[in-house]
């Protein structure tokens, strides 16, 4: 997306809700090298991120979604620098810190704290769940005996769990009581935004809605922003107010959820949508997936122009020679990433994408036999 692009929907945005901006980002890469050979010559670049704007407003929930591999979670990590930038801008409340060094992250962390996945591997097991809540504080000098122990009970109670639990060790709760833990933990120094990466996804679906509330009543209450990252379409409908959908290292399309979610137009969103559950009952049944060939492609060699075309039933020439620009397309109002974007209403999906996909692979079949002649 443009600067122009973002700023002009960042000022609409603060127009309605007259909220600023708390995080922008623009042309974010993340490239890991790639090495080989006994001098460790870096051979290629793993392109995890490549060239992602973004803002999220003060109190809102920008969700990310995309398959496995698609880079959300160096997305996450790179916006508070858990790992560093290859190159771009980060943004956050106006300040950049882009080229922040540990010192001065201190502050920013203190601002923007970062919950993961996997709620068994984040806490140290031989941490008892108060040292585990309390250790941002110690680590920020702001852990004074009786005073820490009171916070720390507090936060405990604010994700519903108990004091009791805090002299307990982490391999003694559940999935969800963990995840609680870790959301404890990330709330301790009071931040006024949490990167949420897959924060449910390792929990069983029945305790996922739970810790996803919990989340929202925080939101509400603390008014946190949110950047929520998953691979799961009816979880991030749940809980965001736009969502950003990811395709090896680049938004494709970006909007509100309403946008999104009734307007889909680029071919990725729309076979991921297909996919997710229908929450109404009388429409369910009533759509067929379109399945995804193949997986997501390298990021270390993606396809030339769009890189989605490899596995796109609506590719054409065009899409292997110019990759198309994050813009808004003819039919809808929100940017999207393709050279045919087009509205789709989510019953449809399916039985239009079958009539093009069958098109395509005639198309293909009379190529390949003229060539053979
Ligand atoms: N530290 C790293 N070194 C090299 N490659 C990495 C590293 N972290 C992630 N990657 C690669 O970057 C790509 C994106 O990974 P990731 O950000 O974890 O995606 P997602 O969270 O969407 O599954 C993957 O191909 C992954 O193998
Ligand atoms: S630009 Fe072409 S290949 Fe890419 S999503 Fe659009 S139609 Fe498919
Ligand atoms: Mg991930």
């Amino acid at each position: 997306m443009s600067q122009a692009q973002t700023s002009t929907a960042a000022d609409q945005a603060e127009g309605v809700n007259g909220a600023g901006e708390m995080l922008r980002v623009e042309g974010l890469l993340k490239y890991f090298p790639i090495k080989s050979g006994v001098f460790r010559r870096t051979v290629g670049n793993v392109r995890a991120v490549d060239g992602v704007d973004l803002f999220v407003l003060q109190g809102e929930t920008l969700g990310v979604v995309g398959e496995s591999g698609c880079g959300k979670t160096t997305l996450g990590r790179t916006i508070i620098k858990l790992v560093e930038p290859t190159a771009g801008t980060i943004v956050i409340d106006g300040t950049d810190i882009t080229s922040f060094k540990r010192r001065e992250m201190r502050q920013v962390r203190r601002d923007v704290q970062i919950v993961f996945q996997d709620p068994y591997a984040s806490l140290n097991p031989r941490m008892t769940v108060r040292e585990i809540v309390a250790e941002p504080l110690r680590i920020h000098g702001l852990y004074r005996r009786g005073e820490g122990q009171r916070r720390v009970e507090e936060l405990l109670r604010t994700v519903g769990l108990s004091p009791e639990h805090a002299n307990r060790f982490p391999h003694e709760f559940s999935g969800g009581q963990r995840q609680r833990i870790g959301v404890a933990r990330a709330l301790a120094l009071n931040p006024r935004m949490l990167v949420l990466d897959e924060p449910v996804s390792a929990l069983d679906v029945s305790i996922q809605a739970q810790v996803v509330n919990l989340l929202v009543q925080l939101q509400k209450d603390l008014g946190l922003t949110y950047l929520f990252i998953s691979h799961d379409l009816s979880i991030v409908r749940h809980i965001s107010d736009r969502v950003a959908v990811m395709y090896l290292g680049k938004i494709v399309e970006v909007g509100t959820r309403k946008e999104l979610y009734q307007q889909p137009m680029h071919p990725y969103t729309q076979a991921l949508l297909s996919a997710a559950p229908i929450e109404s009952p009388e429409l369910r049944g009533k759509r067929e997936r379109i399945v995804l060939q193949g997986d997501v492609p390298s990021p270390a060699n993606p396809p030339s122009g769009c890189r989605f075309r490899t596995r796109c039933w609506k590719a054409q020439e065009i899409c292997a020679e110019e990759e198309p620009e994050l813009v808004p397309r003819a039919g809808g109002a929100h940017p999207v990433a393709c050279h045919f974007a087009e509205v789709m209403s989510p019953l449809d999906l399916a039985g239009q994408a079958r009539v093009q996909q069958a098109a395509h692979q005639a198309a293909q079949r009379a190529a390949a036999q003229s060539a053979a002649e």
